[in-house]
């Protein structure tokens, strides 16, 4: 099998992320992931080592072509479906977003402007020559939706803005949207929010990629604050249940956190946040790892040694870059390449969805849809709030 490195992967440079990360520790709110307690030796890879950060283009990486599943029909989720009570902590009711499916319907000039349709085809376009701007998008959609809602205060740009939390390495595709908001721009001026482009093109994107075909919400309104001291995401260094806390706080049941989490399914990792499990005498070694990709890892990230380099989430080779449930059987069988990706098939809380998931694809891709409108719709703008950039990268 071929192992999946990056020879030509535009990533972290580990050097650069210790340094920024160096400079994060200490701060009393890390401009990227919160440490985890028990996990405290290894937490300050985490600091904004993964988060917010700006593209270096599309230069193609590792991930290979011609993955383009005819994706699946299913039931379109409308509504986001209401959490279920944690244990720990009580949700708060889910009330009405306000976003709706075809917001834009008429709302050009041109009222049979079909504006989403618009944009999507040029989501497909980009797919077409770059497949990676699928795992980009996706994950740009968490950290912008986790951070103040699905606002689209990632895009701004600035000294101490969402984007520049922690070293700005990790986060790709910013030129997509550009270029979705130009469209929208010269048929539809002042009309799409740079949050809707966002969240247009993740739900293309999964698409193209084989996943559900989900019918996605608009209405969405871009944000006026973006803060690098609000970054807080969750480390991949925490446990399952920091991680639970951590989802619940935003209001996702334990499950909805297993589903997306699959979104590891598709994209990379670098090796500073896997290798210490590689290796004996590390607080974090893995001594249950699948011994074939541990043999496989190790000449990719050596021991001591912060090499720019990477590894697909997904370590089926046949499904790196596909929205499918392969990610879950993976961890099955030890196979898990971040920690908490790992962690999610060795914890009771957690083991029954995983299974579940593993065994179904078709109740993947419903959880997955579903899971995915509730992202997409968390903390929104809608209505008056905010405002419609002209820019995506600046306030108004
Ligand atoms: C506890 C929650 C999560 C943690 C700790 C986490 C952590 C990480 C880390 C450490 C990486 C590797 C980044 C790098 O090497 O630069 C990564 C990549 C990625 N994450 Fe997550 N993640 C989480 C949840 C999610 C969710 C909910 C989604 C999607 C909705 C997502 C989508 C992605 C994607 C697609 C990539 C690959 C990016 C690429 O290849 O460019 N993650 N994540
Ligand atoms: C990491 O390696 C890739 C390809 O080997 C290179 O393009 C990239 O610039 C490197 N990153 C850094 C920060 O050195
Ligand atoms: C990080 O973002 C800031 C602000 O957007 C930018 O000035 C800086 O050049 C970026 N750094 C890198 C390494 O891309
Ligand atoms: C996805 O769903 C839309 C809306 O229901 C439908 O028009 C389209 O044909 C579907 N696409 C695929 C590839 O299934
Ligand atoms: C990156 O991975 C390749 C292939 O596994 C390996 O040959 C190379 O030595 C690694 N780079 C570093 C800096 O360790």
């Amino acid at each position: 099998m071929k192992f999946p490195v990056t020879s030509i992967l535009v990533r972290v440079l580990a050097l650069t992320m210790l340094i920024l990360a160096l400079s994060h520790v200490g701060q009393s709110k890390g401009s990227g992931w919160k440490q985890g307690g028990s996990k405290s030796s290894h937490g300050h890879k985490s600091y904004g080592s993964t988060h917010g950060q700006k593209s270096h283009g599309s230069k193609g990486r590792h991930v290979g072509r011609g993955n383009n599943k005819p994706p699946k029909n299913i039931p379109t989720p409308i509504t986001p479906s209401p959490p279920l009570s944690p244990p720990s902590s009580p949700p708060t009711p889910t009330r009405p977003s306000g976003l709706q499916v075809g917001f834009y319907k008429g709302l050009c000039p041109n009222k049979l402007v079909d504006i989403e349709a618009v944009l999507e085809i040029k989501v497909q376009e980009h797919f077409r020559k770059d497949p990676t701007i699928l795992p980009a998008i996706l994950r740009m959609q968490f950290h912008d939706c986790f951070v103040h809602g699905c606002d689209a205060s990632i895009l701004i740009n600035g000294l101490s803005t969402e984007k520049t939390a922690g070293p700005n390495l990790s986060v790709r595709g910013y030129e997509l949207i550009d270029a979705m908001k130009a469209i929208a721009e010269a048929q539809c001026p002042g009309v799409v929010s740079c949050a809707d482009i966002i969240a247009i093109a993740t739900k293309e994107l999964i698409k193209l990629g084989g996943g559900p075909n989900y019918s996605v919400q608009t209405g969405r309104r871009d944000g006026l604050v973006s803060r690098a001291q609000d970054v807080n995401l969750p480390s991949p260094f925490l446990t399952v249940s920091e991680t639970i806390s951590a989802f619940s706080a935003k209001r996702f049941t334990t499950e909805e956190m297993v589903i997306l989490l699959g979104c590891h399914t598709v994209g990379v990792s670098s090796c500073a946040f896997f290798q210490d499990r590689l290796y004996q005498g590390t607080t974090q070694f893995d001594p249950i790892m699948d011994p074939t990709l541990r043999q496989q890892l190790m000449p990719t990230c050596p021991k001591g040694i912060t090499a720019n380099n990477s590894t697909f989430l997904d370590q089926n080779p046949r499904s790196s870059n596909i929205v499918d449930n392969s990610f879950f059987n993976q961890i099955q069988k030890q196979r898990g390449i971040l920690p908490i990706d790992q962690a999610l098939a060795r914890d009771p809380k957690t083991i029954p969805f995983v299974q579940q998931f593993a065994q179904s694809a078709s109740l993947f891709n419903t959880k997955l849809a579903n899971a995915m409108v509730k992202l997409q719709a968390l903390d929104v703008l809608t209505g008056n709030q905010g405002e419609i950039r002209k820019t995506c990268s600046r306030f108004n």
